[in-house]
This record gives structure tokens, sequence and C-alpha cells, in this order.
């Protein structure tokens, strides 16, 4: 697998963040039929769950931080309907298809100098989003700071699953994936791109170690779907 090891590095860098904004952008029209299609509707049943998570932690107050298209803060507000949900994203094209959808309650913002108060809210959520984000131990002492002590943290992310599974998710993620998407959406380097970072990104105790030391306890690892996602959660401390 040593052409996989060879695609371009997602490891976070400086200047990353323009061109992921850039890259989100050129796909947002096409970004839900993506999902959607690559995933054969399991990104339903992932979004779900965690909205069926943050549900247990009854919030008032929601972030769900690189909200995309919105479609886990349109989950969120589904499961929980007394809480209020801010969906956050520094690309606004992607944006207009999340208000386009039915939220309104959006702002465009970096998740690594979030424009919200110490402690304004009791869960932050991202998916499929962290692992984006030019630092990521910056964004989660950022995620840190605007919880309230106690509060809690959902990170939804790609992962690796274990052999024998982990050959042939390579083969669709790396050779199958970025044909496809490349043919739908026009921008097959963002697809390669997306192999490169799931595989650059921490997983299991690796990630939650990164929580922990962004100042939370109680880090927990859930694999989803055969360890293709993750479902990670902590407190803030
Ligand atoms: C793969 S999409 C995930 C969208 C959505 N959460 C979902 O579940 O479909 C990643 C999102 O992260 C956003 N993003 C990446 N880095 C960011 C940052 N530093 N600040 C805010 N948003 C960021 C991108 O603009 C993009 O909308």
């Amino acid at each position: 697998m040593t052409d996989i090891a060879a695609k371009p590095s997602a490891k976070p860098e400086p200047g990353k963040g323009p061109v992921v904004q850039r890259l989100f952008g050129a796909i947002a029209q096409r970004y839900d039929l993506a999902n959607h299609l690559f995933s054969g509707g399991l990104d339903f049943v992932w979004r779900r769950r965690a909205a069926k998570v943050v549900r247990a932690w009854a919030p008032k107050r929601v972030l769900d931080m690189a909200t995309g298209s919105g479609d886990l803060a349109l989950a969120i507000t589904k499961k929980c309907p007394d809480a209020a949900v801010v969906g956050a994203d520094f690309c606004q094209p992607i944006l207009d298809i999340a208000r386009r959808k039915g939220l309104t309650n959006l702002v465009q913002a970096d998740a690594l100098n979030l424009p919200f108060l110490n402690g304004e809210f009791d869960v932050l959520t991202v998916a499929f989003g962290l692992r984006n984000m030019e630092n990521w131990e910056r964004a989660l002492s950022e995620f840190a700071r605007v919880l309230r002590p106690g509060g809690h943290l959902l990170v939804l992310d790609f992962s690796v699953p274990r052999a024998p599974l982990r050959w042939l998710y390579r083969i669709y993620l790396h050779r199958i994936v970025p044909r496809l998407a490349g043919l739908l959406t026009g921008e097959k380097c963002a697809y390669e791109y997306l192999g490169a970072s799931i595989e650059e990104f921490p997983q299991g105790d690796a990630m939650n170690r990164l929580i922990a030391v962004a100042g939370f306890d109680e880090t927990r690892c859930q694999p989803l779907s055969a360890g293709i996602v993750s479902l990670y959660t902590a407190r803030r401390i």
C-alpha cells in the first residue's frame, strides 16, 4: 500500500485553512449528494446516532462547529426541540446550503478563533470537521473555551477500520471514491485529499489523548460501522 502513503499530505500545516475553505466552497452544491452516495446512506445513521447522544445530555445551547450543509445541526434540532442550536463554519457557500435547508442560526466563523464567549455552550459537536482544521490542538482548546465547565464535546469523524476490512476500505477510499467523486463534483483532488486526511487523522486512544490535553475528561471512543467512523465524547473539566 505504499502508493497510498504517497498521496498528498493532509497533516495540519500553516496555510491549510484557506485551501480547505476554497475546497468546500467548490464542492458545496454537490456535497450532500456525494456524502449520501459514497457512504451508502450510512451518514444519516451516524448523524442520527450523534444526535441521540446529544439528546441524552439535555442541552439548552448547542454549537455545531464546521456545520457545513447543516445535516448534524438539523438532526440535533429534531432530537432536541428545546435546545438553541447554532451552526458555525468558515465557508459561506456551504452555509448558504444549510440556510436553504431551514437552519437560521448560522454564523460564519473560524474554529481556531471563535466569536463566542467563554462557557457559552452546553454541548459542542463537530462532525467530519476537526480533521480538516489547520491546528487540531488549537481547535480543541477553542472548543473547551466556549463550553461551560461540565459541558460536553462530541467529535464524529472517519477512522480506518481494522484488517481485513482495512484493505477493502483503502481501495474504496483511495481509488474508487476520488474517481467517482471527480465525475460527480468535478473536484477529484478534493476527494484525494479526503483519503489522505483520514489516514493522517489520530484515532482511538490517540484522539482521546488529544482531547484530554485540551481540557476534557471522561473521554470515550465508540467505533461505528466496523470502525469506518468513530464517535468521541468528552466532558469539559
Ligand atoms: C466534511 S465537512 C463536514 C460538514 C458537516 N459537519 C457534516 O457532517 O456534513 C467539513 C466542514 O468543515 C469546515 N471547516 C474546516 N475547517 C474549518 C475551520 N477552521 N473553521 C470552521 N469551519 C471549518 C469546512 O468549511 C466544511 O464545511
